[in-house]
């Protein structure tokens, strides 16, 4: 029997990727390592943690001995666990460096320690940091302008060291956005939801001009599966999507969904300190493999948006 381990599978992305995974492989044992932060809950996992095939490991990426101990025997690591959120990088640096870059050099050596055979890193586009016209490929350079994705391309540097200097069988993930349920509302699109469902304003950086593309949760699990079949180690591969959206139009399809007015509802904030205009990515390399994102946020914003009506409580602030 294969052993799938995933970190960060209580959060947004992970959930719905442990999820995938237990329909995909069904002979599989599937461990979840993962401390559960304010962003993240069991719940998310509740349509599958009763299995006995699933097991739910609560602990830090930085408790390395517990890393080491339970990567025992594994087939495939993928490794979505992180601190997630732009604006929080700005004040808590440290966290974001101890999660996303310590952590992620845990997960490495714990991976060597091991000899695991398959290990997929989610990363982001934002690593590549901006772009005002046409796309970024793999082989674009960093210029990552925030803590959070400074901290992202430092994992990644750490990444290629060891594919290096120890023949680590990596595979890298740059991904846009992505939405979906049982993301934190500190995000944008549940955000957006979750304060009109409350009737409450929702702030938007700057003008709300800002462009990101976005790609469904499902899609991105999509891809992540077929590059567990057909991708080739020590390759990045970059999931992007065609559908791109200003920032408030974001909040525009949430506020009709809501038959609310959204000039009522929205408040602009001063900007971040810089803050990128428009993130692109292109992903020929992935496409040329045989996948494509399908989904647009109007095809599920309904779904969406009743998901956050009937877990409006769920989320606790940080
Ligand atoms: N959400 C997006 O749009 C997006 C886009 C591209 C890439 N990513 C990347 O995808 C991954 C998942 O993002 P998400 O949106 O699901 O984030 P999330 O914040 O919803 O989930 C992160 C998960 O990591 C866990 N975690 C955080 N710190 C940990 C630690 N020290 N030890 C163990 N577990 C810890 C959390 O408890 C949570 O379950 C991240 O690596 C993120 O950088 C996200």
């Amino acid at each position: 029997m294969h052993k799938i381990f995933i970190t960060g599978g209580c959060g947004f992305i992970g959930s719905h990727l442990t999820e995938y995974i237990y329909r995909k492989y069904k002979k599989s044992q599937i461990f979840v390592y993962d401390k559960i932060t304010y962003a993240a809950s069991v719940k998310n996992l509740d349509k599958i943690r009763k299995d006995r095939r699933v097991k739910i490991i609560k602990k830090d990426l930085n408790n390395y001995k517990s890393l080491e101990k339970f990567t025992k025997n594994t087939d495939i690591l993928i490794h979505a666990a992180a601190e997630s959120h732009v604006d929080n990088s700005f004040n808590l640096t440290n966290e974001f460096i101890t999660t996303n870059v310590l952590g992620t050099k845990n997960v490495l050596d714990a991976c060597k320690a091991n000899n695991i055979k398959k290990i997929i890193h989610i990363s982001t586009d934002e690593i590549y940091g901006e772009i005002h016209k046409s796309s970024f490929n793999e082989q674009s350079n960093f210029n990552p302008s925030n803590p959070y994705s400074s901290s992202k391309a430092a994992a990644e540097m750490i990444i290629n060291g060891y594919i290096h200097s120890y023949k680590l069988p990596v595979i890298i993930i740059r991904a846009n956005n992505i939405f979906g349920t049982r993301q934190h509302p500190e995000k944008l699109l549940p955000g957006s939801c979750w304060s009109l469902l409350k009737k409450k304003h929702f702030t938007l950086h700057g003008n709300g001009m800002q462009k990101r593309s976005f790609l469904y949760v499902e899609d991105f699990c999509k891809a992540i599966y077929l590059i567990l079949q057909k991708g080739k180690l020590n390759e990045i591969y970059n999931i992007g999507s065609k559908f791109e959206y200003k920032n408030i139009d974001v909040f525009k399809i949430a506020a009709k969904e809501n038959k609310l007015n959204f000039r009522k509802y929205v408040k602009y904030v001063k900007d971040r300190p810089f803050n990128d205009y428009r993130y692109s990515l292109n992903f020929n390399k992935i496409k040329k493999i045989g996948w494509k994102p399908t989904t647009k946020i109007e095809d599920k914003i309904f779904e969406i948006n009743s998901w956050y009506k009937k877990n409006i409580n769920r989320f606790k602030k940080r």
